[in-house]
């Protein structure tokens, strides 16, 4: 996902920029560029690949002298990532410049309408179609100020998108627009920014403003004005960030995954301990009656709708309602049967996934209660949820996650515990059983790391297989999708996860003498199952590593090729534990195999949808109801079948 930062004040731009860019590489990018004016000229540099060649190339900024400026890594969507694609975007005269994160869904028809007034496109991107548009809005007589040309283009682009935008003809100010795409303020003395995640700011601000939809802000040296889609000044509340830059940096490890991965318990305290009081799980601020709804939907992407497929078997054993975990980028294409007695249970790591927003804002409008388990504060799934209960794991860089998925896990855990205690669909004795099991986890976890030399032996004895079959039943199915997708997202094994029990409906014919099959039999009273699907593909040659808990190593240990471990718990809270060592053997295996392991090929931490959904349409600003008069003269004015739109 493309990643902004912009920067006004009366240091040097582009160190700044650029050391804000390295924050947001682990969203993933492939070229960078930054913008900076300097005596009213903007003067822009980019380049193709990893940021360190726009660094090398700007001398770390230095030869992009100013104290005003945009920076971008891009994730290529339109035209391949090269330098004439990259961000940011000058119009055709040079004076408007544009980094965007998003999509312009009506990018074609734009650049047709300007092409037909002349302009020239250097680019293949529905970005630069903004740049030019504000170039073109800029020389239509009535318009006096940026700020009008920047609502005239709003109300003309759909999509998504953040914009940062610079204007040498105003060359004391940032501008910045919000919708579908995150884009947040932060505050200095003297200096103000803006960027898509916080990490990028740490270093300078802990005192942030998170942009809304439909919202324009201009920055200046000393003040910021945020306005609303009316282009009404509006004050905005401000949030302090209280972790610490160190949380954001590798400290010493070799990868942000490993690091990430060993702050698992010290992340699982933070999202378990202070939800635990006199050994009952408390949920400040929820006013949750589950006796409301009659069913739960779990709508998540990628490892978030994985910690929904381990919710689906704990929250309907122990709460006994209904619950379907549906991928967000099928949810909308389904007919999803929701209404308002449906509890919506959102998934996400980062809260701006727009597949998930998407689905939220579906089942909202079917008239569900959002709920939803998010990690980054104040993200965009957090703040239209009706509920939001944050896993706090702290900043998490690698594109693979390792210590969100756990602590997203913990707390649908826990709201399991809640709710069936709610419910009464089991004992006090029970609950307090289980609640004392999930406080335990963080303790297990740190038991289970100090052993990762065994995994690493075990890497290294498989990482150059091709192919790898993750097998288990029940939460251990739940736990292969987990464990396959980090080992191909990370090494590029080609990996598959199956319900055991499918096996022999087709897989089996894939197995063959050294095919490695990693054999999950956490789960107790399903392990003389698990024990038999393990038998059937040691006969076909297969190569097993299995998972189990320690009270089960022997009865394994004359059957498979190698055995990892994970203590005893109760049985809902298994795949928790049985993540880490997966976790770890995926890291190992790619280390192995000399991958990127923290930036995998083709991937972002944060995945904008290709297609844009719901209303596209920024509401039209009061004070420029003017120009519709002029727009329709100079042929900006739509007809639609519903009327006439900008
Ligand atoms: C990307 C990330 C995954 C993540 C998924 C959903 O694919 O690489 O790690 O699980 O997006 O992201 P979210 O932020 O919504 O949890």
């Amino acid at each position: 996902m493309c990643g902004i930062v912009g920067y006004v004040g009366t240091q040097q731009a582009a160190p700044i920029l650029l050391e804000g860019l390295s924050r947001l590489e682990y969203r993933g990018y492939d070229s960078a560029g930054v913008c900076v004016e300097q005596n009213g000229v903007l003067k822009v540099e980019k380049a193709k690949g990893r940021l360190q060649n726009l660094i090398a190339k700007t001398e770390n900024g230095a030869l992009l002298p100013g104290t005003l400026g945009i920076g971008h890594t891009r994730w290529a969507t339109h035209g391949e990532p090269n330098d004439t694609n990259s961000h940011p975007h000058v119009s055709q005269n040079g004076k408007i410049a544009v980094v965007h994160n998003g999509i312009i869904e009506n990018y074609l028809e734009l650049r047709e309408f300007l092409q037909q007034k002349g302009v020239q496109f250097a680019s293949q991107t529905d970005t630069e179609v903004v740049a030019q548009l504000m170039e073109y809005c800029m020389g239509l007589p009535e318009v006096e100020t940026v700020s009008d040309a920047l609502y005239m283009v709003l109300h003309r682009i759909e999509g998504a998108y953040a914009l940062g935008i610079l204007c040498s003809d105003d060359p004391d100010h940032v501008y910045a627009a919000r919708k579908d795409a995150p884009l947040l303020i932060g505050f200095g003395e003297g200096e103000n920014f803006i960027a898509s995640d916080v990490t990028a700011l740490v270093k300078y601000t802990r005192d942030v403003v998170y942009m809304d939809d439909g919202e324009v802000a201009v920055l200046g040296r000393d003040g910021v004005q945020v306005y609303n889609a009316m282009e009404l000044p509006i004050e905005k509340e401000h949030h302090h960030i209280d972790w610490e830059i160190s949380a954001a940096e590798k400290g010493g490890y070799e990868h942000f995954m490993l690091k990430e991965i060993m702050e698992e318990p010290e992340a699982l305290r933070r999202a378990i301990l202070p939800r635990i009081k006199d050994g009952a799980v408390v949920f400040d601020g929820l006013m949750l009656d589950s006796s409301c709804y009659d069913c739960i939907k779990i709508i998540a992407c990628g490892s978030s709708y994985h910690v929904g497929m381990v919710g689906k078997y704990n929250l309907e054993k122990l709460t006994r309602m209904p619950v379907e975990v549906i991928l967000a980028s099928e949810f909308r294409y389904c007919s999803p049967i929701v209404n308002e007695r449906t509890l919506a249970i959102i998934i996400s790591q980062s809260g701006e996934t727009l597949d998930t927003m998407a689905a939220l804002r579906e089942a909202k409008s079917l008239g569900a209660r959002i709920l939803s388990i998010v990690n980054v504060v104040g993200s965009s799934i957090a703040r239209e949820s009706d509920d939001v209960l944050y896993t706090w794991a702290g900043p998490e860089i690698a594109v693979a996650t390792t210590k969100a998925y756990s602590t997203q896990m913990a707390v649908l855990d826990l709201l399991a515990v809640y709710l069936a205690a709610q419910r009464n669909t089991i004992s006090a004795e029970e609950a307090n059983r289980l609640t004392a099991a999930i406080a335990a986890l963080p303790a297990q976890v740190e038991q289970i790391l100090s052993s990762r030399e065994q995994i690493q032996y075990y890497a290294s004895q498989y990482f150059n297989h091709d192919s790898v079959f993750f097998i288990g039943r029940n939460l251990d199915y739940a736990l292969g999708m987990e464990g396959s997708l980090k080992l191909k997202e990370i090494s590029y094994i080609h990996s598959e996860a199956y319900a055991s029990g499918e096996l022999k409906h087709g897989t089996i014919s894939l197995i063959e003498p050294g095919t490695l099959v990693i054999a999950l039999g956490t789960y107790g009273p399903l392990f003389d199952k698990a024990m038999s699907n393990v038998i059937e593909v040691k006969a076909r040659g297969a190569s097993v590593l299995a998972l189990t808990t320690e009270n089960r190593r022997e009865a394994l240990s004359s059957r498979v090729d190698g055995i990892l471990t994970i203590p005893e718990t109760e049985l809902p809270l298994l795949p928790l534990l049985g993540v880490v060592p997966l976790q770890l053997f995926a890291y190992y295996v790619a280390l192995q195999r000399g991958c990127d392991i923290d930036k995998p090929r083709n991937l972002a931490k944060s995945v904008p949808a290709g297609v844009f959904y719901g209303s596209t349409r920024f509401r039209l600003p009061g004070r420029i109801r003017f120009s519709l008069r002029m727009l329709s003269e100079c042929g900006m004015m739509k007809k639609t079948e519903k009327g006439v739109f900008l």
